[in-house]
């Protein structure tokens, strides 16, 4: 493990034997609610656990890691994510029983950033990816924020929190491909005129890389920072392994392969370079035939009072935690 502290001096994260109290089906997806205290204990939104999958005698070297979606204090404290099963891992979570002993780490990860002011806030959820987007709500709202929320997914069932959304929401815009729940179409379909209707400040987004990158797009035509939370395919979760890596650019214009375990996993959408995803761009910091450009003078860091769109990917300027 990392031995990464809070600002208390106490380990950031931790690696615990946790007891599983519920497995249970939501829609085409499953919600495991762990007894977990240490994570619950440090949990900010936006953060993830890295669960060994498989049991002892595994092949399955590698955790699989998941957004924490919520956390509360039953137990001493539990922690609660949602998966979708898609390969042997999440097969395997799936047919864990209360009772069951999970090793898990957590939570990891640099969580979103809120801003310092009320503002108003837009969380944009693909498929699972609103699942983070909840305890999120919770902190910006106690922060007097406004929270808008515009979700969708495939099709209905596979729409993670519509109900939740309409009930804490100051509004909830609910989309799927099939028109099976809410309009027919995207989010990015509609994201312009929610924007407009919310007069939003700033953006939240989780989801698919490529709703993302959209959202990014169409958020900078109207100057709205984006804080989005990217699922880069992970192998050790907490920095050693470099699967994770992603080209972002820093405040100083310089392309740097960042690992968004502990970089991220949560960027600023416009620093990120979404079509470069999966290569290592010839102009990133260190790529072969890079070369140190000379004199290369730092860009002043634009101050955005109103959000928290002033912070470079990786720092933690402003982060409440
Ligand atoms: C920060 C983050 C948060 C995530 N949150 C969730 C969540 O809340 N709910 C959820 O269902 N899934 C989430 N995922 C994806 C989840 O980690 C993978 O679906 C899961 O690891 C697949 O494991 P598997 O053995 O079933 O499938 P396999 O495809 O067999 O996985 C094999 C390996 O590939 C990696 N991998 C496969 N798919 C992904 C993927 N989409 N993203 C990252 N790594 C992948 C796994 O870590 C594993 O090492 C998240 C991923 C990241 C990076
Ligand atoms: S997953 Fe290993 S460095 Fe990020």
């Amino acid at each position: 493990m990392s031995d990464a502290r809070n600002e208390a001096g106490s380990p950031a994260h931790v690696q615990v034997r946790g007891t599983v109290l519920t497995v249970r089906r939501v829609d085409a997806y499953y919600a495991m609610t762990v007894v977990a205290p240490g994570v619950a204990a440090r949990f900010r939104p936006g953060q993830f656990v890295a669960v060994a999958v498989g049991g002892p005698e595994t092949s399955m070297l590698l955790r699989r890691v998941f957004s924490i979606h919520d956390v509360r204090p039953d137990h001493g404290g539990t922690v609660e994510f949602i998966f979708a099963t898609v390969g042997p891992g999440t097969r395997w979570l799936a047919e864990r029983r209360t009772r069951d002993v999970l090793d898990i780490a957590g939570p990891l990860g640099r969580p979103f950033p809120l801003p310092r002011d009320p503002v108003n806030c837009l969380l944009v959820g693909g498929g699972y990816g609103s699942a983070p987007l909840f305890p999120l709500a919770t902190r910006l709202r106690g922060r007097s924020c406004t929270v808008d929320f515009l979700i969708g997914a495939a099709s209905a069932d596979r729409v993670f929190g519509a109900m939740t959304a309409r009930r804490t929401g100051r509004t909830a815009t609910v989309t799927t491909e099939d028109g099976s729940l809410g309009g027919r179409g995207l989010v990015t379909d509609v994201l312009s005129q929610v924007i407009h209707e919310g007069r939003t400040d700033v953006i939240y987004a989780c989801g698919p890389m490529g709703m993302l990158r959209q959202v990014t797009a169409v958020a900078s035509r109207y100057d709205i920072p984006v804080q989005a939370l990217v699922e880069e395919s992970m192998a050790c979760g907490i920095g050693v392994c470099m699967t994770c890596v992603l080209p972002v650019v820093g405040d100083d214009g310089v392309t740097r392969m960042v690992r968004s375990c502990v970089d991220g996993p949560v960027f600023r959408g416009e620093q990120v370079r979404w079509n470069d995803i999966g290569t290592i761009p010839f102009d990133a910091l260190g790529a072969p035939g890079w070369k140190p450009r000379p004199q290369a003078k730092p860009r002043p860091a634009v101050s955005r009072p109103a959000g928290p769109s002033s912070r470079t990917p990786a720092d933690g300027a402003g982060h409440d935690r």
